[in-house]
Formats: C-alpha cells, sequence, structure tokens
C-alpha cells in the first residue's frame, strides 16, 4: 500500500525511532512492502519507516539507481535492493565526500553533504539474517542518509548555518504543504 509520505516539519522525524524486537515481530512484512511501495511510487532509492509514520528502526534503499555512477562500487556483498532492520553504523572512515542530497520528506531541495567515505555496518536483513560489511562511495551515502532518518536526523541538519538560512523559506513552505508533488504527503500543519 503507497502510504502518504511524511513532510519536514513533523515532529516524528526528530525523533529516534525504536528498535524493533524481530523475536514478536511478524508483521514486519506489510511495513517493507509498503514502504517499497511507497519509495518507488515517489521515485526516492531509499526511505525509513519514520518516513511513513512509522517511528521503528528499519530502512530499505535500491542502489541500482546509481550503477552508472563513478563512485558506485558493485562489488560490495549487498544486494541491489536492500532492507535495514536495526542498522548500526560501527565506524566511518576514509575521506571527506561532498554529494548533493535530496530527501523524499523535503521535496525540491538538493543541497551538497559532507560525509566520510567508507563506513562499516551491522544490520538485519527480512529473512532476519545478520549482516556486517563494509561499504564505500554512493552505497555508503545512501545508508548514511537512511541511518539518519532513524536518528531523527534530516540531511538539512548536517548543512552550514549559511546554506540553511538560504533555504529556510523553502524549507517552511514545504512545513506549511505549499508545494507541488506529485506524490501523495502529510504535512504537519
Ligand atoms: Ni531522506
Amino acid at each position: 500500500m503507497i502510504r502518504p509520505i511524511i513532510a519536514y516539519g513533523d515532529p516524528i522525524l526528530k525523533k529516534k525511532a525504536a528498535i524493533i524486537n524481530i523475536n514478536e515481530s511478524n508483521d514486519l512484512t506489510s511495513l517493507i512492502d509498503d514502504m517499497w511501495e511507497t519509495m518507488y511510487n515517489a521515485k526516492g532509492v531509499g526511505i525509513a519507516a519514520p518516513q511513513i509514520g512509522v517511528s521503528k528502526s528499519i530502512f530499505v534503499a535500491d542502489f541500482s539507481f546509481f550503477e552508472e555512477e563513478e563512485n558506485f562500487k558493485s562489488e560490495e556483498l549487498i544486494n541491489m535492493q536492500q532492507v535495514f532492520i536495526n542498522p548500526e553504523i560501527i565506524s566511518e572512515a576514509g575521506e571527506d565526500f561532498i554529494y548533493p542530497e535530496g530527501c523524499l520528506s523535503i521535496p525540491n531541495i538538493s543541497e551538497n553533504v559532507v560525509r566520510k567515505s567508507i563506513i562499516k555496518i551491522k544490520f538485519i536483513d527480512q529473512f532476519f539474517v545478520s549482516h556486517e560489511m563494509h561499504c564505500s562511495g554512493i552505497i555508503a551515502r545512501v545508508i548514511q542518509h537512511e541511518h539518519d532518518h532513524l536518528n531523527g536526523l534530516l540531511f538539512t541538519d548536517k548543512l552550514s548555518y549559511k546554506t540553511r538560512k538560504l533555504i529556510k523559506k523553502e524549507l517552511n513552505l514545504i512545513s506549511n504543504g505549499d508545494i507541488d508533488l506529485n506524490y501523495d504527503m502529510k504535512f504537519c500543519k
């Protein structure tokens, strides 16, 4: 089921998502299905559960969108479409890497964000199998962005004071629902 995407300004996006108890969670399938459907409908490459109003520690991402990109490392042991339950970034290393980010909750805004280029991540997949792996380039970038959502952080929180000031007006328009969109959103005000 396609769900409305929670827009910038809603307090759920600022909240730390709850760890999923996998022993009790048999209803994850419909949540995961809804996340994929909602993400593809909005032409996104990743989505975190709080963005559809569920404050749980899970995100999904489809990396195939970046296959042609220079920073794409296809030898990484990660599926093109990957579910990340209770993900934990264990370490970040490498050079600072600048890349323009956007977010389904912050439509029509894209800004350069600086992040480390290599990460080590631990997560559980939809079959409840644990993984631990190193990721780099675009794959690491998408994971860092989505992982931030689970800690109540948005890419706009990573911008300089100056850049944030410049986009403040646009952000206000989004939280007020004053935007044109081709997917369904839920606005706070
Ligand atoms: Ni996002």
